[in-house]
């Protein structure tokens, strides 16, 4: 059976190549009138309507985004599911927010029902933000993994997910051993990594919740399967960093206590890396590995500033996580409002193009994932947003004084969030249309 054709039409672009390496002009494609078509769950081809119009078979279904820009579905590359139920805790930095709030919210999915209908929810709101693609921490228990491999399933998401591995520094309830934690990563890579569209990561919480042991078993991990990811907390708050120095004498860096235990390739995804030296970035380019540059979270825990620029001097990949529960919201669009007042605060600018780059092809990249999703290549995943321009009365109003593509996408990322993703398409199907959902989904 061949595949179905559908389109839309309306405003497109997607980013091509990072503005730091190509330029500005030649990181992206706009079509102003473009076409995207779409062959069953994959794009067939992007171009202008003018051109693509007549290749259409008759009677093809077209879908018409006028006041709208169509792009690639959103990446987050660091986001927590378990804690969707606890975003918005008051008051305090990383680790006394772990253990006031975080872990009793861990503890919760213990229960297989609680991480189902959690699981349920938390795609809800990835899926109305915009969001097709996340790297996400489930919690120590398996099951919390089972339950949220089952629902991205279901929605045929390409989503990547893992275990926490800790074995230390916990409250009891919440955790592993070095044994038990590689033999439960183990069971689930066999039944879900490279299973539809999903992949599994290691996910040893931090350098602070895991014993050397457990350090080692997740490299053999990596040793032992192809594809798989490493997910894990770096550098983000100065009372951490002096404890990873003082649980492990011998590292010359935070980093290096993973480095040690070979946790560091390329698809390794560090999460913050607020406060890094010269040396580490050095490190994480040659490996290939990524940071996921969280701004609302790094904000909202005081942890810092990340230093962007450095990360481009050393070439080391960078995609944008929203970083749920310690990060305010689940919006791609928020956290890179937030980013731009980052990059503010340490004198420096980040460019509309650029933050389209973060976004989406940045973010793909950095989970090498390119080659399927975030950007409209033909033969990629049909995964993306169509944007309105008349979400809300104030961005409508300003829309309307926008004379060019750069300075449309500035002010959606400035002003947008779950309002201004009309709809979101996965694999070439409408998985969330905003007007449609809010009755359902409130419920
Ligand atoms: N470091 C270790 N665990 C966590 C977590 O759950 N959230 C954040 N932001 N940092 C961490
Ligand atoms: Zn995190």
């Amino acid at each position: 059976m061949t595949a179905q054709i559908k389109a839309w039409r309306g405003a497109i672009v997607h980013s091509i190549a990072d503005p730091a390496e190509v330029g500005l002009e030649a990181s992206y494609e706009y079509f102003p009138d473009g076409l995207l078509v779409v062959s069953g769950s994959h794009i067939q081809a992007v171009g202008h309507a003018a051109d693509l119009l007549p290749t259409l078979p008759a009677g093809t279904d077209i879908t018409h985004c006028p006041d709208a820009l169509i792009m690639p579905g959103f990446i987050d590359t660091h986001i927590h599911y378990p804690q969707t139920g606890m975003i918005a805790s008051y008051g305090e930095q990383l680790l006394d927010w772990l253990n006031q709030y975080t872990f009793p919210a861990e503890r919760e999915f213990a229960d297989p029902a609680h991480a189902a209908e959690v699981s349920e929810r938390f795609l809800n709101e990835l899926l109305r933000n915009g969001t097709t693609t996340a790297l996400v921490f489930g919690t120590v228990h398996p099951s919390s993994v089972e339950a949220f491999f089952s629902a991205a399933e279901a929605r045929n998401l390409r989503m990547i997910c893992g275990k926490v591995l800790m074995d230390r520094n916990a409250p009891d309830y919440l955790l592993d051993n070095a044994d038990s934690g590689y033999t439960e990563s183990r069971a689930l890579i066999e039944r879900w990594h490279g299973k539809g569209r999903l992949h599994y990561a290691v996910t040893p919480r931090f350098a602070p919740t895991s014993t050397p042991e457990q350090l080692a078993r997740a490299g053999q991990l990596l040793q032992e399967y192809d594809g798989l990811y490493m997910h894990t907390h770096l550098s983000e708050n100065p009372k951490e960093i002096d404890w990873v120095k003082a649980l492990f004498p011998e590292s010359k860096n935070y980093l290096d206590a993973y480095d040690q235990f070979n946790l560091l390739t390329e698809r390794s995804v560090f999460a913050h890396g607020v406060h890094l030296c010269d040396d580490e970035c050095k490190r994480l380019a040659e490996t290939g590995s990524a940071i996921a540059f969280c701004p609302t979270s790094n904000l909202f825990l005081g942890s810092g500033l990340f230093n962007l620029p450095q990360a481009e001097r050393h070439g080391v990949n960078v995609g944008l996580g929203t970083d749920v529960g310690a990060g305010t919201s689940f919006s791609i669009l928020h956290s890179l409002n937030e980013a731009y007042k980052v990059m503010q605060l340490q004198g420096a600018k980040l460019h509309p193009f650029k933050s389209l780059y973060l976004a989406t092809l940045g973010g793909a990249r950095a989970l090498r994932l390119e080659h399927h999703i975030g950007s409209f290549a033909p033969g990629h995943d049909a995964d993306f947003v169509v944007l309105d321009f008349n979400a809300t009365p104030l961005l409508s109003y300003r829309m309307q004084h926008t004379k060019t593509l750069e300075e449309q996408l500035f002010v959606l990322m400035t002003l947008g969030d779950d309002r201004t993703v009309k709809s979101t398409i996965a694999a070439g199907q409408v998985v969330h249309q905003r007007d449609a959902a809010t009755a359902t989904e409130n419920v």
